[in-house]
């Protein structure tokens, strides 16, 4: 067996999985965010720790050979989250976390010091989630609290911390720091000092599969293993969803639609410059990359639009019908902005419309048009990635919500152009987190081969050319609707 821990932003979830990629059990483990004001949102690192022994502890419990079959564990956890530590090595203040928007400021600070540079050397923007920005309000905030930093870790590094008494940091969570030189793989000097920060606080770098050593002899003898258990440094969980759909092929995709959306490609070439209107990020995949879109509210607008109009019923009941509204839902568009934006834009402020109500739509017109909009924005990722490159796309894994509805995965293929895919069984990042254990163990020789085991595919949506055309018709409108409507919104 491996297990894979997801570290995530409202629980622990572990995955045992054995050599045939078979789930044998999940569970798992919730744990608090704590919000001391609004836009603020922070978690004590020792809740993750307590929830991954329970986590092992469940599924020792359940599958009792675990104490002599285990073969390794691996992580996969929220990114860009601020856990410091003192020289002794315990935490210092609660973590920050990446939906934490205290740090606008510091995010000016950065990118009026860098200019040019930040996008050159981190290839991403300064935005509010990232760790560099919380690193410089900690240190304006709470100068006390950062005269003790001796090194700063990311969620799921921490967790591999406690486990077995070594820290590093692991490259695919690094890259989200904004502190690391993404092509070069190394703590930037550069960066480093425009924000006087020591370079000894960062820990050394590792790739995802590195042993980075053995359960603590403290944790082997209370769950009574009979083996020394590696563990394995794990990624963060957006590049190990990715791998945990599949992807690992440059000319595949991932389309994840849960509260937020993110369409996510495989990239070999590490120089690639979107000029930071993407994230582009080291891969959990030694040596690759992978660039990926994002969309605030996805499956939230979704979410508020029944909130709003169906409280009372359920999805189900309210996308019933939407196949009998044509492609475009007769002229009504949505943008779904509601709580602003993220890519192609990055703009906080914006929020989302309807345009071209008709006496004569319904209320499914309009739960049309929503699902239309979050596709749409998520198309606009897609289409950066072929701007900058002459990437084609031949299959997009759909996940999380978008994957729940026959009728929204057709509009993704129809919209995407591309044909969709659905996996036999979604278990997130936790299925890459297992996935790194697996090769780091030695089972497979790479990722590829791995995922040629470990994934597999169901339905399969192919585009229909009639659709796509009309698609491309309202997509060139509906790339309009942002730049008119801007002004009005700020
Ligand atoms: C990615 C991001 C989120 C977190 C969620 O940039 O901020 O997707 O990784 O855990």
């Amino acid at each position: 067996y491996v297990i894979g821990l997801d570290l995530g932003t409202s629980g622990l979830k572990g995955l045992l999985v054995n050599k045939s990629g078979e789930i044998i059990t999940t569970v798992t483990s919730e744990y608090p965010l704590i919000t001391p004001q609004k836009g603020y949102s922070e978690q004590e690192p020792e809740a993750w720790y307590i929830a991954a022994k329970q986590t092992l502890e469940k599924i020792i419990k359940e599958v009792p050979d675990v104490t002599s079959q285990l073969e390794g564990i691996s992580f996969s956890g929220q990114m860009h989250s601020l856990v410091l530590l003192d020289k002794r090595g315990d935490v210092i203040r609660n973590a920050i976390l990446w939906n934490d928007v205290r740090t606008t400021k510091q995010c000016h600070r950065i990118t009026n010091e860098l200019g040019e540079k930040l996008i050159d050397i981190s290839k991403n923007k300064a935005l509010e989630g990232f760790t560099l920005p919380k690193m410089l309000w900690v240190q304006e905030h709470e100068p006390e609290n950062w005269a003790k930093v001796s090194t700063f870790l990311l969620p799921k590094d921490y967790l591999g911390y406690r486990l077995t008494g070594n820290m590093q940091m692991e490259y695919s969570d690094a890259a989200g720091t904004l502190l690391l030189d993404i092509e070069k793989k190394e703590w930037s000097p550069e960066i480093l000092k425009t924000f006087q920060i020591d370079p000894k606080i960062c820990p050394p770098l590792v790739e995802s599969t590195a042993q980075i050593g053995f359960l603590n002899e403290e944790l082997k003898e209370q769950f009574q293993f009979e083996q020394d258990i590696p563990i394995f440094a794990g990624g963060a969980d957006n590049p190990s969803a990715a791998v945990g759909a599949g992807i690992v092929r440059p000319h595949q995709a991932m389309a994840s639609i849960g509260t937020s959306g993110v369409f996510l490609t495989y990239e070999e070439d590490k120089e690639k410059d979107y000029e930071g209107h993407l994230h582009f990020f080291n891969h959990v995949i030694p040596n690759a990359h992978y660039s990926m879109g994002v969309t605030l509210a996805a499956g939230n607008s979704l979410n508020w639009f029944k909130d709003q109009f169906a409280k009372e019923e359920t999805f189900n009941d309210l996308l019933k019908d939407i196949n009998q509204i044509p492609v475009g839902s007769e002229g009504l568009i949505f943008t779904p902005y509601i709580s602003g934006e993220r890519t192609p834009y990055t703009d906080s402020k914006i929020r989302g419309s309807f345009l071209g109500i008709d006496i004569s739509h319904t209320r499914t017109h309009f739960a049309r048009a929503v699902l239309e909009g979050i596709t749409f924005s998520l198309r606009d990722s897609q289409e950066l990635m072929k701007k900058y490159t002459d990437k084609k796309f031949s299959q997009i894994v759909s996940v999380g919500g978008g994957a729940k509805n026959q009728d929204w995965l057709q509009m993704q293929a129809d919209i995407f152009n591309t044909p969709v895919i659905t996996l036999e069984t979604e278990q997130g990042p936790g299925m890459g987190a297992a996935m790194i254990a697996a090769v780091g163990a030695g089972w497979y020789p790479n990722f590829k081969a791995c995922s040629d085991i470990f994934v597999n595919y169901t339905n399969e949506f192919l585009p229909i050319a009639e659709n796509v055309e009309k698609y491309n018709q309202i997509y060139e409108v509906y790339r309009e609707v942002y730049p008119s409507i801007k002004e009005i919104s700020h």
